[in-house]
């Protein structure tokens, strides 16, 4: 994930999510067809050890259910609906979006992959994600750049198993704190890139400079608006997370 002085990446966050329900499976195939270069997915293991795609604790906000989602089977999961009344769409596991990411073959995208809740689960999630990407043949990349994978998260350790378990494969330590990110947090756990929200970014431009330094990317989120594209741009970040995968595009393309 080396810094593109050409301008950010751009990754679709939670799909192309300002147009269409959340992390389904319209959202993220609108994302690829309006030029993302990269998916972010949140995902959460249900009761029963299925990797599935949802930004809650529970499902209340973005299905017709309810429930936490690690106390319930996938099959309980699955009878709810994801979409709208119209639009109906189903549960998203982590590996549909795998297949969907490595089948478009218009160009090279890369998967985000956010593991939420890694303490509850004491590192099954972040175990369970890299035996799906070895199932796909995707968890040991000749390089980072090269890599269509990378894990995420908000917690240092879980990135640290992620890197202990998988040295090759690119990892993004999330965070809102310059002082956390810039510090020791980053390289003790081996990420090879950090990510400040766009908050943080404002308030902590050198936190790029910074991390090129120490030879890491810069991902940022959620970058909704033209003025942050362009800061971002102009930061020499390398990815952006937004809400609006086309649009931004469109405006990095100008
Ligand atoms: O892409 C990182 C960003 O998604 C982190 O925040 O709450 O949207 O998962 P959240
Ligand atoms: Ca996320």
């Amino acid at each position: 994930m080396s810094p593109d002085r050409r301008g950010p990446l751009v990754v679709a966050h939670r799909g192309a999510s300002a147009a269409m329900p959340e992390h389904t499976l319209a959202a993220y195939e609108l994302a690829l067809e309006e030029g993302a270069d990269g998916l972010e997915c949140d995902v959460r293991l249900t009761r029963d050890g299925h990797l599935v795609c949802v930004h809650d604790r529970t499902v209340d906000r973005t299905s017709t259910g309810t429930g936490v989602v690690s106390e319930m089977t996938l099959e309980e999961l699955a009878e709810f609906n994801y979409g709208t009344e119209d639009e109906p769409a189903e549960l998203l596991e982590l590996s549909a979006l795998i297949a969907l990411t490595l089948d478009w073959s218009a160009r090279p995208v890369k998967l985000f992959i956010e593991t939420k809740h890694p303490v509850r689960f004491g590192g099954l999630v972040e175990s369970k994600v890299l035996a799906e990407l070895q199932r796909f043949g995707i968890a040991a990349p000749p390089s980072a750049d090269h890599s269509r994978a990378v894990v995420m998260s908000f917690s240092a350790g879980a990135v640290w198993r992620i890197r202990r378990s998988a040295p090759m494969l690119p990892t993004v330590l999330l965070g809102e704190s310059a002082r956390y990110l810039g510090g020791g947090a980053a390289t003790t756990v081996g990420a090879t890139a950090v990510g400040p929200s766009v908050k943080t970014l404002h308030e902590h431009p050198d936190i790029v400079d910074k991390a090129a330094a120490a030879g890491r990317a810069t991902y940022c989120w959620t970058v909704d608006n033209r003025s942050d594209v362009e800061l971002c741009r102009e930061l020499g970040v390398s990815w952006v997370a937004t809400n609006h995968p086309g649009r931004t595009k469109k405006w990095l393309a100008s």
